[in-house]
């Protein structure tokens, strides 16, 4: 078992399971009805994930363009659970199909947030990739059209997924058992 900052790290999905699983879904994406993708990164924590995404998407003949977009509920002035746009992306979306992709889908509020913005600007069509998908904890009607794995509920690590900004470094996903 992994030790990392002094803790034991319980690995779920492994960096190789991680990459066939990319290469399926890159496969589906070139298989579906987007076209002239443009990928729309939920910062930071799906960063990794849109990074090997983007190459699978390579291999499956695709050639997405990327964004990147930071969404928090913590912004200055927002009441409690309010979702604003911290850092947002620099291209138009009108008229495009976007590929929003993130790490976890949750409760969906931010993806709901997200892809319901894109509409908004324009945007032809949204589809959305979560990497995890914790179903259980759904509180919106939204569901991923591209899921990496079914998740446990548990609070995950790695992959560029963290706990209190640790961890995203490793190269799987984990989940922190205690102390080694
Ligand atoms: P939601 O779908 O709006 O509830 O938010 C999902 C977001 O919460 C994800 O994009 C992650 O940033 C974060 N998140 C949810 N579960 C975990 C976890 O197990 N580990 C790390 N981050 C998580
Ligand atoms: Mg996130």
């Amino acid at each position: 078992m992994p030790i990392v900052r002094n803790k034991k790290i319980e690995v779920l999905y492994s960096a190789a399971e991680i990459a066939e699983r990319n290469t399926e879904l890159a496969e589906q994406i070139a298989l579906g009805d987007l076209s002239n993708i443009l990928v729309v990164s939920v910062l930071k924590g799906s960063f990794v994930f849109a990074a090997d995404l983007m190459r699978a998407m390579y291999e499956a003949g695709l050639s997405p363009e990327l964004e990147f977009i930071s969404i928090s509920s913590y912004g200055a002035g927002t009441e409690a659970g309010e979702l604003v746009v911290l850092r947002d992306i620099e291209s138009s979306v009108e008229g495009r199909d976007v590929l929003l992709i993130d790490d976890i889908l949750e409760s969906g509020k931010t993806m709901k947030f997200t892809r319901d913005l894109m509409m908004e600007r324009g945007a032809n069509k949204v589809a959305v990739v979560a990497l995890l998908d914790k179903s259980m904890r759904r509180q919106t009607k939204i569901s991923a059209d591209y899921v990496g794995f079914e998740c446990p509920d548990k609070f995950v690590v790695g992959y560029g997924m963290d706990a209190g900004h640790a961890f995203r470094e490793l190269p799987f996903v984990g989940v922190v058992t205690g102390d080694a």
